[in-house]
């Protein structure tokens, strides 16, 4: 059966949008272009609405610019490995400050689940229920206010930190996505407090204070799960800036021709992820998708592609992806540690304490901000940005 996606044509775009151009042509059964993608794009753009503004519209079919790729799409299914026990590892943080045995074996553990699925969640964090609660629906009331206070904030300039918009990579991946976004940066310089929208502003604050510090916890695990002194990371500035971006997953009524998020890897050095208890997360691990199951009160950890940089591959920046679902709205918060969108002059490459004969470096030396901009050149979906730096 011909998939309507059976081709498209990428077309450029006016540098307005100061964005890098990609042509992307996929050619499958020697179609031809049949419709102007880019036209489409620019009007779903236009409406500052997102895909929440579509489903309110009350749409039956999804329109034809957030059809997935065949290919992708056929890797819909999912192994039936997600029960927690044979799933992605769940780490319990308790004791880990206070009790010097119990952190060598979370220790032990972080490492071994950063080296397999690159993947795992913690519980015991130490951030309370309350403010992970506050959180979703600081960022739902966001999501779900009066659309013409909300299109203030629909912006693409990637000089602002707060931006609400639907799909980073619009104009430039393979197909959009069933979600939109609010994205703040936090840290290492946070916005003034009138640019964070009302509704969510406090939730917003608080939530950040939080992550910062359980982020540094982090990261002195990961050090020392790398067998180096556990300030390492943190002294090499990893821990500088945070990112939260908050999305935003509608309910979809044909959520098998769509993704809600298209495989990836993120561009950070680890991601922290509070998900609410719809699901849809999934994560790739032995050639099989294998759901992320919600646990209330959890935190999902996940490694960036710049960690498996400066950890010589030691540990897997694993691709992910969100399905769409006919349930929904789906609110998810991921936290991006490293410092995106700051000019930087740090560089950044394999780490020389892990480095031998038998170990040499794998990748070239790179800043963050250049990191960053060609993995956003490329858009989401089209494999992984690494691949890019190696030596
Ligand atoms: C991301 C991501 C997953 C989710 O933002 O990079 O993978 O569950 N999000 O929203
Ligand atoms: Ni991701």
């Amino acid at each position: 059966m011909a998939h309507p996606f059976a081709m498209f044509v990428q077309k450029s775009l006016n540098s307005a949008t100061n964005m890098s151009i990609l042509d992307t042509i996929h050619v499958s059964a020697g179609a031809v272009p049949s419709y102007d993608r880019t036209k489409e794009l620019r009007e779903f753009d236009d409406t500052k609405s997102g895909v929440k503004g579509l489903v309110d519209t009350g749409v039956a079919k999804i329109p034809r610019i957030f059809l997935s790729p065949p290919d992708d799409l056929k890797e819909k299914v999912v192994s039936d490995r997600t029960h927690v026990d044979v799933g992605v590892p769940v780490i319990d943080m308790k004791g880990v400050r206070e009790n010097p045995l119990l952190r060598e074996e979370i220790v032990e553990k972080v490492r071994h689940a950063s080296e397999t699925w690159g993947f795992f969640q913690v519980v015991n964090h130490g951030i309370p229920l309350s403010v992970l609660h506050e959180m979703i629906e600081g960022i739902r009331r966001f999501h779900e206010q009066d659309i013409e206070v909300k299109k203030e904030f629909y912006i693409r300039d990637p000089t602002r930190k707060v931006r609400f918009n639907s799909n980073f990579d619009l104009y430039r991946s393979r197909a959009a996505n069933w979600r939109d976004t609010l994205l703040c940066v936090m840290a290492p310089h946070p916005p003034s407090l009138e640019e964070l929208p009302l509704v969510c502003r406090d939730a917003v604050m608080e939530y950040s204070k939080q992550v910062a510090s359980l982020g540094l916890t982090l990261f002195e695990l990961l050090s020392e799960a790398l067998g180096l002194n556990k300030n390492y990371l943190r002294d090499i500035g990893c821990a500088e800036g945070h990112v939260l971006i908050n999305h935003y997953y509608p309910a979809c009524p044909e959520p098998d021709l769509t993704l809600g998020i298209s495989k990836h890897s993120d561009s950070d050095f680890f991601t922290l992820l509070l998900q609410d208890s719809i699901g849809g997360l999934q994560v790739r691990h032995e050639d099989q998708w294998v759901d992320v199951l919600p646990i209330p009160g959890a935190l999902v950890i996940n490694m960036g592609d710049l960690l498996q940089l400066i950890s010589n591959d030691r540990f897997k920046s694993v691709e992910h992806r969100v399905v769409a679902k006919r349930v929904g709205p789906r609110i998810s918060v991921a936290c991006f540690f490293g410092t995106h969108l700051q000019p930087s002059t740090r560089i950044y490459g394999p780490i020389k304490e892990l480095l031998s004969e038998e170990n040499p470096p794998v990748y070239r030396e790179t800043t963050v901000q250049d990191y960053v901009e060609y993995y956003n050149s490329k858009g989401l979906g089209g494999g992984t940005a690494l691949s890019h730096f190696k030596l």
